[in-house]
């Protein structure tokens, strides 16, 4: 009998046996007894093989469905280096989204003298998608929804798309993690994931991962890890064991309050666009994540950067902070960031474990900080995202520019079964 991956979760690493402790216990060694040959069933230097990280990757390959293999890494950057290492050094390409998480992009770009080139597409474009792999052996990189713009690209078609190209396809799934949205399920060979955000989720640790299928990737990621020694800790490994736990119950509550944060923000006066995949409730969106959109969501003023500075930094409980997916909210202008390519004002906000309507009534409490008198829609946020993203994408909702500004309504408390809370008033008109 196979238990779900959220029971699965909360009992690996547990010995079933008298006077065993419930947790694993934390084991800082860096070498271990060994006479003779080594036996690779048995621990014994801390580069090859440690006990710290085995219930963790028990525990993420639990999430994504039997048949499972995960490697864990230090960071996700470090996840991603060695699957961008173990794919691409003899293929040409790294075809990679242009609108996700900068970093990755920049990492792409400096392996370029150990393989592949680093191209970017807009993944909702399948065409542009199509001509790039088409150039020449490639990797297809996607991630999805897009780190800050939390765009939804369609995996079963990229995994068409890479499969007709003999493209290896991984998705970056950390936005979602593993419990909302199954890459594998979808055709992708890899998920590769930060622990740094809802997986470990209390903000205190670094993590990184690969899960896939493939018994044979799963191998190469190790002799990577191995060689090149990225390796996470034993106290890093026990932290994160301990928020995987919690995963199931904090992911629900922050989809829900991401929700209503951002259903809350597209009725506001001051909000010119919105960013969220739930908003849409689009058939993609239902069927790639029917289980909730994640705690992450991004917004644009009606204003200039320096306003979105002044929102963020007015907020008396969410926390002016980088990262997302921990227990507490937080919120940041995200091109404050050199490389970051996402448009100035945007704001990207990832809800934490609060209730709702303390975070709607912080949210509002600072952007009715603002100075008066901005343009709704019009202003130079929406300008640069149209710039950017040409058109907004499925679950981006764009104050009409027909629409003036509008009262403030006090926001309604979030439903007692986890439904969304609704701000109260006459929804004004939207475009999508
Ligand atoms: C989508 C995505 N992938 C990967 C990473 C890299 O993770 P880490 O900071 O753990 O290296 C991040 C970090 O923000 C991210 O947002």
């Amino acid at each position: 009998m196979e238990f779900s991956p959220e029971a699965q979760l909360i009992h690996v690493g547990t010995e079933r046996k008298a006077g065993a402790p419930l947790g694993p216990p934390l084991m800082p060694a860096s070498t271990y007894f060994s006479a003779g040959d080594p036996d690779p069933a048995l621990p014994g230097y801390g580069r090859i093989a440690n006990p710290g990280w085995e219930a963790v990757e028990e525990a993420l390959a639990a999430i994504e469905g039997p048949g499972c293999h995960a490697v864990s890494f230090p960071s996700g950057q470090a996840a991603s280096m060695s699957l961008m290492l173990a794919l691409a050094g003899d293929r040409e390409r790294i075809v990679l989204p242009d609108d996700g998480y900068y970093n990755t992009r920049d990492l792409a770009s400096k392996l370029r003298p150990h393989g592949a080139e680093a191209v970017t597409v807009d993944l909702l474009d399948l065409d542009a998608v199509e001509s790039a792999l088409a150039a020449g052996p490639s990797v297809l990189w996607a991630e999805t929804p897009t780190n800050p713009l939390l765009r939804v690209a369609d995996l079963q078609r990229l995994a068409a798309l890479a499969a007709a190209a003999d493209a290896p396809f991984v998705v970056d799934n950390t936005v979602a993690t593993g419990l909302l949205q199954k890459p594998l399920e979808f055709g992708a060979l890899a998920s590769v994931y930060s622990l740094t955000k809802s997986l470990s989720g209390h903000s205190d640790v670094l993590g990184g991962a690969v899960v896939t299928r493939s018994a044979e990737l799963a191998r190469a990621l190790r002799d990577w890890r191995t060689a090149g020694g990225a390796i996470p800790g034993p106290f890093e490994s026990w932290l994160v064991l301990r928020g995987l736990k919690t995963l199931p119950l904090r992911i629900a509550r922050q989809s829900d309050s991401a929700l209503a944060v951002a259903t809350f923000l597209t009725g506001h006066p001051r909000v010119a666009a919105v960013h969220y995949p739930g908003l849409s409730g689009g058939s993609l969106v239902k069927t790639q994540m029917p289980n909730g959109s994640g705690c992450l969501l991004s917004f644009e003023l009606s204003g200039t950067a320096a306003d979105a500075d002044a929102v963020v930094a007015a907020a008396r409980l969410i926390v002016p902070s980088t990262s997302f997916g921990g227990v507490e909210s937080t919120w940041e202008r995200r091109a404050r960031w050199p490389a970051e390519t996402a448009p100035a004002g945007l704001i990207r906000l990832s809800a934490g474990i609060e209730p709702a309507a303390d975070l709607i009534a912080d949210a509002d409490q600072a952007l009715r900080a603002l100075r008066p008198g901005l343009v709704p829609a019009t202003g130079e946020a929406g300008a640069s995202r149209r710039r950017r993203c040409r058109g907004p994408g499925p679950r981006t909702f764009r104050r009409s520019a027909r629409t003036g500004p509008r009262p403030w309504f006090p926001p309604s408390p979030p439903a007692r079964n986890g439904a969304a809370a609704a701000p109260s008033g006459t929804p004004v008109s939207w475009s999508a």
